[in-house]
C-alpha cells in the first residue's frame, strides 16, 4: 500500500510537468512545422524502423524534452515491469484472475513453455492438408469448397481482416466468408449460392455461449439439415473454444474440437486455433509466417529500451494527445485496400480494451482513458471525412499506414499515386495553409500523425503490425493503471437483451422496464406480420 501511494504521487509529479510543458505547444503561435526548420535529423531522430516496418514520428508535438518526459512517466507507471509480468505469464488481468499470454501464441516450439499451442497448430495444419487436398469430404463425398467462420467480435475481426489483407497469398481455390451478425440476413445472403454438402461450418466462440454465435450456429445446421440427416453435423461443423462440453453438446465430434484456453483475450486470439479461417485460407506456412512476424514485435517490444520502443513509443504519444491536447478521438488511415478491415478490428482492440472507468485498484478514474478508434481505407476517406481533419474544430491525430511495395503487378504508376497521397496528406495536415486570400480558405494545419510504412504487406510484416498495435494497447493500460483484458461493460447489455426478449415475446415482464423501451415494444408488436 505504502509504495502503491509513492507510486501515485511520483505520478501525480510526472502528470503535472507533462501538464506544464504541454502548454508550449497548445499556445497559437507555435507551429509543428518550426520543429523541422530547427532540426534537419529530424526524421532519423524520430523514426524507429523493426525489420520490414519503419514508424516515423516526426510529425508530432515533440522535442527532446517531450520525450524524457514521457519516457519519466513511463518509468514512474513501472512500464519495464509490467512488460516483464505480461511475458511471464502473471495474472495481470486482474479482475478475471488470468493472464494475458497471447504472446505465447506465437512463440516458437524451440522456446515454448506451452506444449498445448503446439499441438493444436499441429491439429491445425492436418486439417489443413485434408481440406486442400480434398480429402476432407462432405456428406455426399465431395471436397469442400466454402468455409463459413461463425463468431463476432475477437473471433470474427481478426481473422476476417487477416483473411482480406493476404487474399492475394491464397493458393487454394477454398472460398472463406464470415458471419457475424444476428441479423438473419448476414447468414441468409452468405448461404444464398452455396452447395450444403461442399460447405464446412467453423464455429468460433472461445466460451461457446454466445448469443449471436450460437443462433447463428444452429440456423446454419438447420440449413445443412434441410438437405441431409444429423450424421452430417459431424463432416460439416468443427469450433474452436475452450467450452469443449458445450461444443459436443451442439452436435460437433470431439475429433472436430480445436481448443483454446482462458489466458487468450477474445480480441487477442487470432494467433490461436481462432485463426483457422487464416490458415484455410492461406495455408500453414503463411500462417505460421504471421506468427513469426508478430513474435518478433514481441521480442522488440520485450527487450527494446522504452526510447526506441516502438508500441511504447505509440502508447506515449496516444497518452500525451489524449491528456493534454483533448483528443476524443484518433484515426487510423490504411493506404491499402487490403488493409480496410484494420481500423474496424483496431476498434475492438483498442475501445474494448481501453474504455474503462476503474483504475486496476478499484478506484474511480479521474482522467482520460480510451479514445474513440475510426478510420478507412485511403484514398477514399480524402473524399469524405477529411475536411473535418483538415478545417474542423476537433483535435484528430492519426496514423497513416502504407506498403512500399503493391502486390499488384502491372499498375506501379496508380501505386506511386496511392503513396503520393498518403505523405501529402500528412504533410498538409501537419502545414496547413496560412496564406489564404479568405478565412474559408485557410487550413490550419498543426495536426499530428505518425506513418507506419511496410516493406510489403505480407504475413511476417502483417504480424508484426498487429502485434505492434495489441502491445501499444497493453502499454496504454499501464500508462492509466487499468486492466486492458477484461470488458464487464459489455455483460451489462447482453443481460438486459434477455429480459427485453421475454418482455417482447410475452405479455409478462414489461412492466419493469422504462417507457420508452416499453413503447417500441409495444410498436413492433403492433407492426408485426
Ligand atoms: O463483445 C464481447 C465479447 O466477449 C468479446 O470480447 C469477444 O471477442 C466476443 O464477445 C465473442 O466472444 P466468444 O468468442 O466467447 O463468442
Amino acid at each position: 500500500m505504502g509504495s502503491e501511494m509513492c507510486i501515485r504521487d511520483r505520478n501525480k509529479v510526472a502528470r503535472l510537468a507533462l501538464q506544464k510543458h504541454s502548454e508550449e505547444f497548445n499556445r497559437k503561435e507555435f507551429r509543428l512545422r518550426t520543429l523541422f526548420d530547427k532540426n534537419s535529423n529530424r526524421f532519423s531522430e524520430y523514426s524507429l524502423s523493426h525489420e520490414g516496418l519503419l514508424l516515423d514520428y516526426s510529425k508530432n508535438f515533440l522535442t527532446p524534452e517531450t520525450i524524457a518526459l514521457l519516457l519519466d512517466f513511463a518509468e514512474q507507471s513501472q512500464l519495464p515491469a509490467a512488460i516483464a509480468a505480461m511475458f511471464g505469464g502473471e495474472e495481470i488481468n486482474t479482475t478475471e484472475e488470468r493472464a494475458a499470454l497471447h504472446v505465447a501464441l506465437r512463440t516458437p516450439a524451440a522456446e515454448t513453455n506451452t506444449p498445448e499451442v503446439i499441438e493444436t497448430l499441429d491439429k491445425i495444419e492436418k486439417l489443413v492438408a485434408q481440406i486442400h487436398n480434398g480429402t476432407w469430404t462432405g456428406y455426399s463425398g465431395k471436397a469442400i469448397t466454402d468455409i463459413v467462420n461463425l463468431g463476432i467480435g475477437g473471433s470474427d475481426l481478426g481473422p476476417a481482416m487477416v483473411c482480406d489483407a493476404l487474399s492475394t497469398f491464397s493458393n487454394t481455390k477454398l472460398s472463406v466468408h464470415f458471419v457475424s451478425n444476428l441479423d438473419p440476413s448476414h447468414l441468409q445472403n452468405t448461404l444464398k449460392d452455396m452447395q450444403a454438402e461442399t460447405t464446412l461450418f467453423v464455429v468460433a466462440s472461445k466460451s461457446f455461449a454466445t448469443l449471436e454465435t450460437l443462433k447463428n450456429a444452429e440456423a446454419a445446421r438447420d440449413w445443412l439439415l434441410r438437405k441431409t440427416d444429423a450424421t452430417a453435423t459431424a463432416k460439416h461443423f468443427i469450433a474452436m473454444t475452450t467450452n469443449l462440453r458445450a461444443a459436443t453438446e451442439f452436435g460437433i465430434e470431439e475429433q472436430n474440437l480445436f481448443p483454446l484456453w482462458d489466458w487468450v483475450g477474445g480480441r487477442f486470439s487470432l494467433w490461436s486455433a481462432i485463426g483457422l479461417p487464416i490458415a484455410l485460407a492461406v495455408g500453414m506456412d503463411k500462417f505460421r509466417q504471421l506468427l513469426a512476424g508478430a513474435n518478433s514485435m514481441d521480442k522488440h517490444f520485450r527487450e527494446a529500451p522504452l526510447q526506441e520502443n516502438m508500441p511504447v513509443i505509440l502508447a506515449l504519444l496516444s497518452f500525451w494527445y489524449r491528456e493534454y491536447f483533448n483528443a476524443h478521438s484518433s484515426a487510423v488511415l490504411p493506404y491499402s485496400q487490403r488493409l480496410n478491415l484494420l481500423p474496424s478490428y483496431l476498434q475492438q482492440l483498442c475501445m474494448e480494451s481501453l474504455g474503462k472507468s476503474a483504475d486496476k485498484q478499484g478506484t474511480p478514474i479521474e482522467h482520460n482513458t480510451g479514445d474513440v478508434i475510426w478510420g478507412t481505407a485511403g484514398t477514399n476517406g480524402q473524399h469524405s471525412y477529411f475536411q473535418l481533419l483538415h478545417q474542423g474544430t476537433e483535435f484528430i491525430p492519426v496514423d497513416f499506414i502504407a506498403a512500399a511495395n503493391s502486390d499488384v503487378r502491372g499498375n506501379a504508376e496508380a501505386h506511386q499515386h496511392l503513396l503520393a497521397n498518403c505523405f501529402s496528406q500528412s504533410l498538409a495536415l501537419m502545414e496547413g495553409k496560412l496564406d489564404a486570400d479568405s478565412i474559408h480558405k485557410v487550413v490550419a494545419g498543426n495536426k499530428p500523425s505518425n506513418t507506419l510504412l511496410l516493406e510489403e504487406l505480407n504475413p511476417y510484416n502483417l504480424g508484426m503490425l498487429i502485434a505492434l498495435y495489441e502491445h501499444k494497447v497493453y502499454a496504454l493500460s499501464v500508462l492509466w493503471n487499468i486492466n486492458a483484458f477484461d470488458q464487464w461493460g459489455v455483460e451489462l447489455g447482453k443481460k438486459l437483451s434477455t429480459k427485453v426478449y421475454a418482455a417482447m415475446s410475452t405479455e409478462a415482464d414489461q412492466d419493469n422496464l422504462d417507457e420508452s423501451t416499453q413503447g417500441l415494444i409495444e410498436k413492433i408488436k403492433y407492426w408485426k406480420k
